[in-house]
C-alpha cells in the first residue's frame, strides 16, 4: 500500500518540531479526515534557512510533512512556494488514491507558513500566490 519512501519518513521522520522565533508559521487542517499540521520557517536572504513541523494525522500526513520539509529546506522562497503536493507525492514514490488529499496538507501548510511571512514583512514574492496543484480534493 505505501512505498518504502513513505515508510521510512513515517518512521522516522525529519524536521520534527518548531523552529525558535519563527519568520512564518502556517496551520492548516484537512477538510476531509480532520488532521492538522503546523509548519515554521525561519528565513535568511530569501531563502528557507530552518523549517519544522508538527502533524497531527495518519501515515501519509506525516510522511509528506517529513518530506516537505526536506524539499523546502535552503530553497528560495519562490522555489518553496512553488512545491506542489503532486510533487510531494512523486517524490515519496506516489501515494494509494485515496491517501492522496494526505499531501495537500504539507504542501498548503508551506504555503500558509510563506505568506504568513510576507504578511509580516511586506516583501513579495514573484510567482508566488496560486499554485496550479493547492486546494483539498
Ligand atoms: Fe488525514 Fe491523511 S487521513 S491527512
Amino acid at each position: 500500500m505505501y512505498t518504502d519512501k513513505v515508510l521510512e519518513h513515517f518512521s522516522d521522520p525529519h524536521n520534527v518540531g518548531e523552529v525558535e522565533n519563527p519568520d512564518g508559521v502556517g496551520q492548516v487542517g484537512n477538510p476531509i479526515c480532520g488532521d492538522v499540521m503546523k509548519i515554521t520557517i525561519k528565513v535568511k536572504d530569501g531563502r528557507i534557512a530552518d523549517v519544522k513541523f508538527r502533524t497531527l494525522g495518519c501515515a501519509a500526513a506525516i510522511a509528506t510533512s517529513s518530506i516537505t520539509t526536506d524539499m523546502a529546506m535552503g530553497k528560495t522562497l519562490e522555489e518553496a512556494q512553488a512545491i506542489t503536493r503532486q510533487q510531494v507525492a512523486d517524490a515519496l514514490g506516489g501515494l494509494p488514491t485515496n491517501k492522496l488529499h494526505c499531501s495537500n496538507l504539507a504542501a498548503q501548510g508551506l504555503h500558509v507558513a510563506i505568506k504568513d511571512y510576507l504578511a509580516k514583512t511586506g516583501a513579495a514574492v514573484k510567482g508566488a500566490g496560486s499554485p496550479a496543484a493547492e486546494g483539498a480534493e
